[in-house]
């Protein structure tokens, strides 16, 4: 049975005190028996404000992004081993608007993949494809080729600790879901897919993620679907009622 991972991925928002008004306002909202694991992707900034707040909380630490080198001379990155040191479980990794953006390939991808295994930090892998594959029908071959690619190289031991969310980048604040079937399709060839490359035991504990437009009013239809083990939520997690109501949904 996989426990339901509901992550918040804040993107380029809140400054050092908006984030410790949203998590104080999730500590409060969230409290006792909750049977699925709580992350917030703060911005970088303030990470370290943020952690402070969660030593007795059961929601959990992680980053939007990280260099794959532990140090050196590498102007404006961060690295495995400062979000280690400042207490992140988890990073996300190769999400679309950093593959769009900034130029990020799969080969670069493996290697933050790879990098956030060695130093103990879950790497949420992003895929998905865009609104020109999937009306092209190639939504299978683009998402097979991310994870062959961002796979590369991790073994069965490793793969455990993997995390992956299906992010259609046409549903990404565009307000556009996919649909829970179109996202259960997609959550189940990723599954399959796993399991062809490392095994059906692994395949069966991995957790995949949906992302791209959850809200309180969608989650509980595509938490439900049986390949989708939990969100990556952008524009609803900003606000900790909007994202409380996702958890709530999510859990029935
Ligand atoms: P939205 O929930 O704002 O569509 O963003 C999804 C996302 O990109 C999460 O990583």
């Amino acid at each position: 049975m996989r426990t339901k991972l509901i992550a918040g991925n804040w993107k380029m928002n809140n400054n050092v005190s908006d984030s410790l008004k949203l998590v104080n306002e999730l500590n409060d909202l969230i409290k006792g028996e909750i049977n699925a694991e709580i992350l917030v992707c703060p911005p970088f900034t303030a990470l370290y404000a943020v952690k402070q707040k969660l030593e007795n909380s059961i929601i959990k630490l992680g980053a939007q992004n990280m260099h794959f080198e532990s140090n050196g001379a590498f102007t404006g990155e961060i690295s495995p081993i400062m979000l280690k040191d400042i207490g992140a479980d988890f990073v996300i990794i190769g999400h679309s608007e950093r593959r769009q953006y900034f130029n990020e390939t799969d080969d670069l991808v493996n290697l933050k993949v790879k990098a956030a295994l060695t130093n103990g930090i879950k790497p949420i892998l992003c895929v998905g494809e865009t609104l020109e594959q999937r009306e092209r029908n190639m939504q299978e071959e683009t998402v097979k080729n991310q994870l062959i690619n961002g796979l590369k190289d991790i073994d069965d031991k490793n793969m455990n600790n993997v995390v992956v969310a299906y992010e259609p980048i046409w549903a990404i604040g565009t307000g556009r879901t996919a649909t829970s079937i179109q996202a259960n399709e997609m959550a189940y060839f990723i599954r399959d897919t796993i399991k062809d490359l490392y095994s059906l035991n692994i395949s069966q504990n991995l957790l995949i993620l949906y992302g791209g437009s959850v809200k309180g009013s969608n989650a509980k239809e595509l938490m439900s679907q049986s390949d989708i083990d939990g969100a990556l939520v952008g524009g609803a997690s900003l606000k900790a009622g909007e994202f409380v109501s996702i958890i709530q949904n999510a859990m029935q």
